[in-house]
């Protein structure tokens, strides 16, 4: 008998604003991602006041999905998926984000892509916020530091989830949605809630400020969501990648706690519908005097999600430093520091498939909630040759994930619903803005400097991957 249940989603992940291109067709409006340079691993990504003329924003083409998603879903097809994780561009529906009527352009879109999709057995899989809200959002109204976003969100969600009630019934609301609390930077602050930092801000409270607003929001869209269709299954999306401590050091294990907790109070208040104590004492000693109504505790404690989605890529090591006796709250400085028992990535990030099957357990004991893996892969320079991509590093690295995934399934008894390789087509690195960081099965001719004939090609991890789940997750070789 198969370890993986029956009807277990295999598939592929993707972000509207990464793969899509069309960044003005349909009647599309400015997302924050179309007023994003490329950079790479040494040049970060630059936000722009809107668009300017003479500098290169690699989601505007992408790979142009939007004009070839017959011929890709044809391919999805052919691998086997049995689910298609991508996300619903905001400002194909919304241009603005502050409009009356949806856009029916943008509507007839994702109709067309959920067909097609349909057509070939492959379950859409959705996000609703994933990186891309409208940048008409961050100008005129400071994004979701402004209580006014739950509206606009929740006018966006209710039209997405009547119109495709009968398409689809996988559902999840912010895409790592703790992503900002950790790093404070720029990126992660613009791409999740839109929030530029302005001088005199304190940007940690603006930060817990919005992702209240963010959390308050998505418990009314689960609401809303389980009326209109009460088989929509509305998850959460979090960033998983489990803090170690450095040493058996107890106060670096107090950090690596703290570190957990700060990273995953978001699926405190997801899963279980409340704060937790250690927080709360800590916006009373910062001041904080957050806007956090009664109101929004009576949401929050009745929109709980159905299942945690998460992304998993690596580890990180942490370490106290000598005055930490206290608080042990991550500060800004904070960065994660090697682990010399494991080799990293291209691009440095740590490889650790062990680390799948200990969030797997941490997430399973603390929510005791089904979980899905909607992203994990690894970024990578490939070549072809002679029309070929041999990817061997790329197989063993989801071989190595699968078969931690297989042990918690079998050994540790986590409910696991499905598994979605980030990337299953070669798209725009979300954090530097390159094409030739690949995480594709597939390859797209296409590279950072935006050349290349868009053409598909199939990987070696194409095949392997085809078999993997034609044999439900058996064969591995
Ligand atoms: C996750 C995001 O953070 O990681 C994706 O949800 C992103 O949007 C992925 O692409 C990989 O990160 P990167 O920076 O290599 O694209």
């Amino acid at each position: 008998m198969s370890t993986f249940p029956k009807g277990f989603l295999w598939g592929g992940a993707v972000a509207a604003h990464q793969f899509e291109g069309g960044w003005q067709d349909g009647g599309k409006g400015i997302s924050i991602a179309d007023v994003m340079t490329a950079g790479d691993n040494n040049k970060p990504r630059q936000i722009t006041n809107g668009i300017k003329a003479g500098e290169n924003y690699p989601n505007h083409e992408a790979i142009d999905f939007y004009h070839h998603y017959k011929e890709d879903v044809k391919l999805f097809a052919e691998m086997g998926l049995k689910c298609f994780r991508t996300s619903i561009a905001w400002t194909r529906i919304f241009p603005n984000g502050d409009e009356d009527q949806p856009n029916e352009m943008g509507l007839q879109f994702y109709d067309n892509l959920f067909d097609e999709l349909l057509k070939y057995g492959i379950e859409p899989v959705i996000t609703l916020s994933h990186f891309e809200m409208p940048y008409h959002l961050v100008t005129e109204y400071g994004g979701w530091r402004n209580r006014k976003l739950i509206d606009f969100f929740v006018k966006f969600a209710t039209v997405v989830f009547k119109r495709y009630r009968n398409k689809v019934k996988y559902w999840m609301t912010f895409n790592e949605i703790n992503n900002q609390s950790g790093m404070m930077n720029d990126w992660s602050l613009f791409t999740n809630s839109g929030i530029l930092k302005q001088s005199g801000e304190d940007i940690r409270r603006s930060m817990y400020q919005a992702s209240h607003y963010e959390m308050v929001a998505s418990a009314l869209v689960v609401q809303i969501g389980h009326k209109i269709n009460p088989d929509f299954q509305i998850g959460a999306m979090l960033a998983m990648g489990p803090a170690y401590p450095a040493s058996p050091d107890p106060h670096d294990m107090m950090k690596s706690e703290r570190a957990m907790q700060a990273n995953y109070w978001y699926a405190d208040v997801q899963c279980k519908g409340k704060y937790p104590a250690w927080l709360l004492k800590y916006f009373e000693r910062q001041q904080y005097n957050l806007d956090i109504t009664l109101a929004d505790q009576d949401i929050l404690r009745a929109g709980t999600v159905d299942y945690i989605g998460f992304s998993y890529y690596a580890s990180h090591v942490v370490q106290a430093s000598k005055n930490e006796t206290v608080d042990f709250m991550a500060q800004d400085a904070d960065t994660s520091i090697p682990n010399p028992t494991l080799p990293t990535s291209d691009w440095g990030w740590i490889i650790d498939p062990i680390g799948l099957r200990y969030a797997l357990n941490w997430l399973t004991d603390r929510y005791d909630l089904p979980l899905f893996i909607v992203e994990n892969g690894l970024g990578a320079f490939d070549t072809v040759e002679a029309g070929q991509i041999h990817d061997p590093y790329r197989i063993t690295y989801l071989r190595d994930h699968i078969k931690q995934m297989a042990l918690a399934v079998k050994i540790d008894g986590v409910r696991l619903m499905g598994y979605t390789p980030w990337g299953i087509i070669d798209l725009v690195s979300a954090g530097t803005g390159q094409m030739d960081k690949r995480y594709g099965l597939i390859y797209v001719d296409k590279n950072d400097a935006g050349e290349g004939s868009l053409h598909r090609m199939k990987k070696d991890s194409f095949k392997w991957f085809q078999q993997v789940i034609a044999s439900n997750g058996d064969n591995l070789a």
